[in-house]
């Protein structure tokens, strides 16, 4: 059976229908350009009896893309048959598009990658208007560009400024956005008006040429030699390299194919387009981000850590204790996936402002043409406010997030439990006590998990499941679907102090902090976290966790090894944090002071203080980036080998994925573990060791590392 079925009507509308067998979704591999060449051919010998040709879908996507497996797969050696194959690709849609006939795409369902790009070569997109349909070109979020014409047909739809965001950042829009952008051309509210429709294009337009293809074309919003648009490009590159730190090179040339290629006629551009698109899948950053962000992260979705032999739960009400930041995070996150939520705090008052912060993100999405009014109000319908336990009634399960105060937590919870139904979850939210003290409350301790959310809850992704002595292996598989019901990403941990990321963080902002204490300048050290690629420098992160908190972090690490019977080592960085709040009075960001200066009418600045305080002059001289670089992230990956060693950790996909959605570990290097792997298990290992004699024992490579770098073995 053909991937793409040919039914050419009485009316002479030919409708290619892409129906690619044994997969759920249409995807560019060897199967679709097979059945794209023998239908090109086909269309071809059959053109005299066609009027125009619809393009659409069998399956619940229009069309979702390349074949990532595929381009994983492909390496150095294979680059002038990958290129070869690609054009090959993008002769027969070309081929189509300069056929003569109107070509339409009726998108049915969503259109991504080389999906959208096969709709761009179509001369009209009716898509239809429902706002669960995705459009984009996300290549770039996995290292490459896209390459099936993307970068060439968009700039000539729409102008170089407004394709930069989509191509760049690989945004990906509902079919109202894309109407608006003018990436799509009409709506439709059912698949047979979205029929109709396409026919009615090819009724009047019987003859049909791309804008790109008719003479005297003019590039939408100014060609890149247009004295205006040639001042914005001309610092394009500068203000990508500060983004992406030279570390990140995707949307470095997806900048360079969409402007070279605006500078020729398409068929050239399209060459150039594909040249980038070789380099960057046969390069190092595609391969780790292809390889986390798709085959980890969908491991991980498809059952990842969560206990096989239990039924999938779907869960209807959730309770909420503490409509705090968190809480009120947690609610809107719950409620609009349809699960009802009842928000408990100590006073209505508290409760219905947390419900207010719901109000504020739908209103937001109303305005924004993102959600109707009645989808606002019935996901606001499902939050109940409250001051009252026995509104817990009948809860599947109640997550706690009240104040961080274990008398506290272990009240609320011998308050609320008894209202669960019969196996109910208690989960609590706490960032920094231990699951297993807190579960002692638990009259059901069995029953007990934590879930570690992150500010903000509605946009960050992650949440860390973690795993008391007591909790069953029924009840992270249960807490593992609620995650997964909400839409979030869940990862499994095993109970230690910090869990997973917070654990590692916290070595990534005290060594930071530990360079201070050497004498280095504090805006060397900011550099460095961002070369690194973590989304702010260590400095800067301290003041907003609070240098008041991490002292009392501190405190409680030290008081549980000693209670241990262990010796606390003290880290460098802490004499630091402590004269900065015992000495200077800078607690932090929401002090308003600490390593940072907060004017009020002002952006905030490092603390000139600092330099007298801190810097040693014939150091701050001395110091080059990549060493300060490299602390920041060996530091940080050392201490995940550290969880992987001590089963804080379960397995890699975790690892990777908990890195960079919970930590900000820069996304091109594919995780902290796959950092290590990517610069090899042994010069990795070297390097540690070199890193520990010269800057101390946290750098000495774990166990676990040294038995992989012995037999010359990755993490897999
Ligand atoms: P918050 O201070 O914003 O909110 C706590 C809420 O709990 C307040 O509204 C308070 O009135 C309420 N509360 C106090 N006693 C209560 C009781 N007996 N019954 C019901 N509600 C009660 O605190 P936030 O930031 O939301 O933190 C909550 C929990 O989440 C803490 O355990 C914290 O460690 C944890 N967490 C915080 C993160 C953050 O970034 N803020 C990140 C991850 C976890």
């Amino acid at each position: 059976m053909s991937a793409i079925r040919y039914e050419l009507g009485s009316d002479q509308i030919l409708t290619l229908t892409i129906d690619m067998p044994g997969q759920s979704a249409n995807t560019m591999n060897g199967a679709f350009r097979d059945a794209l060449s023998e239908t090109v051919a086909r269309v071809q010998s059959d053109l005299d009896t066609v009027r125009g040709i619809i393009i659409t879908s069998a399956k619940k996507t229009f069309f979702a893309g390349g074949d990532l497996k595929e381009l994983h797969k492909v390496s150095r050696a294979d680059a002038k048959a990958f290129e070869d194959m690609v054009n090959g690709l993008k002769a027969d849609m070309r081929a189509l598009e300069t056929c003569g006939k109107p070509v339409v795409a009726a998108i049915n369902g969503a259109a991504l990658g080389g999906g959208l790009e096969l709709a761009l070569a179509c001369h009209h997109r009716v898509v239809l208007d429902n706002d669960a349909i995705q459009l984009g070109l996300p290549e770039v979020t996995l290292g490459l560009l896209p390459g099936g014409g993307g970068t060439q047909r968009l700039p000539r739809m729409i102008g170089l400024e407004a394709a930069f965001p989509l191509l760049m950042e690989g945004k990906k829009v509902n079919p109202k956005a894309a109407l608006k952008a003018g990436l799509i051309d009409d709506l439709a509210e059912s698949v047979d008006e979205m029929i109709t429709k396409a026919r009615e294009f090819i009724d009047a337009n019987p003859k049909c040429q791309q804008p790109w293809d008719q003479k005297g074309f003019k590039l939408p919003g100014g060609a890149p030699h247009h004295p205006a648009m040639a001042q914005k490009l001309a610092i394009a590159p500068a203000m990508l390299r500060q983004k992406t730190k030279g570390c990140y090179p995707a949307p470095e040339r997806i900048l360079s194919a969409a402007v070279e290629g605006a500078q020729v006629d398409f068929d050239s551009g399209s060459l150039i387009e594909t040249r980038y698109f070789a380099e960057l899948v046969i390069g190092q950053v595609a391969k780790n981000m292809t390889g986390t962000f798709w085959f980890q992260l969908n491991d991980l979705k498809a059952g990842g850590s969560r206990p096989a032999g239990f039924d999938t739960e779907t869960f209807s009400k959730v309770g909420i204790l503490g409509a705090g930041m968190m809480g009120a995070g947690i609610a809107y996150s719950t409620a609009t996936r349809g699960i009802d939520v009842v928000l408990k705090d100590v006073s209505v008052e508290n409760a219905e402002k947390g419900k207010g912060y719901s109000e504020k993100l739908l209103a937001k999405k109303v305005s924004r043409g993102r959600m109707t009014e009645a989808r606002k109000a019935e996901t606001l319908a499902r939050i109940q406010p409250t001051d009252s336990a026995s509104d817990l009634e009948g809860c599947d399960l109640i997550i706690e997030a009240v104040f961080e105060d274990s008398g506290l937590k272990a009240k609320v919870t011998q308050e609320a439990e008894p209202k669960l139904v019969n196996n109910g979850i208690f989960a609590s939210n706490t960032s920094t006590i231990p699951i297993t003290q807190l579960a002692q409350a638990s009259g059901k301790p069995e029953n007990f998990i934590g879930l570690h959310f992150f500010s903000p809850v509605d946009k960050m992704q992650l949440v860390e499941i973690i795993v008391g002595a007591k909790t069953s292996d029924e009840t992270l598989a249960r807490a593992f679907d609620y995650v997964q019901q909400i839409g979030k990403i869940p990862i499994v941990v095993n109970d230690s102090r910090g869990f997973f990321t917070s654990r590692v963080f916290g070595t990534f902002v005290n060594e930071g902090i530990s360079m201070l204490a050497e004498g280095i300048h504090p805006s060397s050290i900011e550099n460095a976290g961002l070369f690194a690629g973590m989304p702010v420098g260590p400095l800067a992160i301290s003041d907003e966790v609070s240098l008041t908190l991490m002292q009392h972090i501190r405190a409680q690490s030290k008081n549980d090894t000693e209670a241990a019977g262990g010796v606390w080592e003290p880290h460098p960085a802490e004499a630091v944090i402590d004269r900065m709040v015992d000495e200077q009075g800078r607690k932090g960001k929401a002090a308003g002071a600490g390593f940072y200066e907060y004017p009020e009418n002002g952006k905030k600045h490092l603390w000139p203080g600092l330099d007298q305080l801190f810097v040693d002059n014939d150091k701050a001289h001395a110091v080059q980036l990549q060493d300060l670089k490299d602390r920041i992230l060996f530091i940080q990956a050392i201490e995940t080998v550290r969880c992987l060693e001590e089963g804080v950790l379960r397995n890699i996909e975790d690892a990777n994925i908990g890195s960079i959605f919970g930590i900000g570990f820069a996304a091109w290097t594919g995780g902290a573990i796959q950092f290590i792997n990517q610069y090899g298990v042994r010069a990795f290992t070297e390097r540690a060791s070199e890193l520990a004699a010269r800057y101390g024992e946290r750098f000495t490579p774990p166990g676990l590392l040294v038995e992989k770098a012995e037999g010359n073995a990755a993490f897999v």
